[in-house]
């Protein structure tokens, strides 16, 4: 990985070769068979009066306004997703060049990881994060609080500027990016930089053989719903036009491609794409279920199917699909 910042210049870089080789001599890797085998806000009880819909639990806070639930084994599978996004970056949490930082926010921090282990990275910042769920643990560093909040409502953090604010993992989460991004703007010091890690929410094969599976076809109608909804599933390549819409310099732009499956021949992108395929098998049910239902009049019965379709042809050894991840950093100028 080679990094590339210039002034007002972007480079996008990947973890991979052109073309991703397959593993022909695959069979079964059993090592990775393995693998995939304290609030400060007031938590009233409207906060934590859930909604429970077709066996699932979602947020209350801001009723309705994210689709995926909040329950244990979505909250099993966003661990994953930790654990993956550290895997994809050689495992840092974050790219930008930031120095000392003593105020910071994660912003949509889901379980906390990302928030929990920044903070033990650099215990004199103050790190805050915020989710419209407050699913995060109760033991956690010193220098760590975990409010309820909705990022895309009007923010109240500008009279207490951030020296870094962070969201990783937003797609089919917020519908304007744009005004988020220049929320951020607002919100961070004279110098401070943003940073948002996100997906190309589609998957894509460069061989054609992820055309007509059940893989495909579950992003089609999944994602196609939270379209439907007014949700930006594809954020990754965006985000440099956005952050350069809002004021940001010094931005930077790289991509990782993220295969899902084991079927890459290259170490490094077999294990990341292990893990890729643990997390989205956990996912597929609860990713789907309230979009379809709600959005689309599908059934949850139609929901399973389609989920599970998703889960037997993404186990093919021969359907190579793979996302692009993209991480995404500007500084605010310093006058
Ligand atoms: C896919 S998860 C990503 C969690 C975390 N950023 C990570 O990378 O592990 C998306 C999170 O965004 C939160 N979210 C969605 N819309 C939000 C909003 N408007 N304000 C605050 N959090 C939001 C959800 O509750 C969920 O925890």
């Amino acid at each position: 990985m080679t990094e590339t910042s210039v002034e007002e210049q972007s480079t996008v870089v990947t973890n991979a070769p052109a073309n991703v080789e397959v593993d022909t001599s695959y069979e079964n890797d059993s090592s990775y068979g393995d693998e995939l085998s304290a609030y400060s806000a007031s938590l009233t009880s409207s906060v934590l009066d859930y909604r429970h819909e077709n066996g699932r639990r979602y947020h209350k806070f801001r009723d309705g306004s994210y689709l995926l639930p909040n329950d244990e084994s979505e909250n099993d599978r966003l661990d994953m997703a930790h654990e993956m996004c550290l895997q994809v970056l050689d495992r840092k949490l974050y790219l930008a060049p930031i120095k000392k930082p003593q105020r910071v926010i994660d912003l949509a921090t889901g379980t906390g990881l990302w928030a929990i282990d920044f903070a033990d990275q650099h215990p004199d910042a103050e790190v805050i994060g915020c989710d419209l769920s407050p699913i995060q643990p109760t033991l956690v560093p010193p220098n760590v609080k975990f409010l309820v909040d909705d990022i895309e409502s009007e923010w109240a953090y500008e009279d207490k500027p951030f020296d870094f604010i962070h969201a990783r993992y937003l797609a089919v989460s917020i519908r304007d990016f744009a005004k988020l991004i220049k929320q951020c703007y607002r919100s961070v010091k004279p110098g401070g930089w943003v940073e948002f890690q996100d997906w190309d929410g589609y998957p894509y094969s460069e061989d054609g053989s992820l055309d007509d599976t059940g893989l495909q076809r579950y992003f089609n109608e999944a994602y196609g719903a939270f379209e439907k909804a007014g949700y930006e599933v594809r954020p990754g390549p965006k985000l440099e036009e956005w952050f350069r819409d809002a004021g940001f310099v010094n931005i930077h732009v790289e991509k990782f491609i993220v295969p899902h499956g084991v079927w890459p021949k290259d170490r490094h992108l077999k294990k990341v794409g292990a893990w890729m395929q643990a997390q989205a098998e956990a996912g597929f049910e609860g990713g789907a279920l309230a979009a379809l239902t709600r959005y689309k009049n599908w059934t949850k019965e139609e929901v399973m199917v389609l989920a599970s379709q998703a889960r037997t042809d993404g186990r093919r050894h021969d359907v190579h699909a793979m996302f692009d991840f993209y991480v995404v950093y500007g500084q605010r100028p310093e006058v």
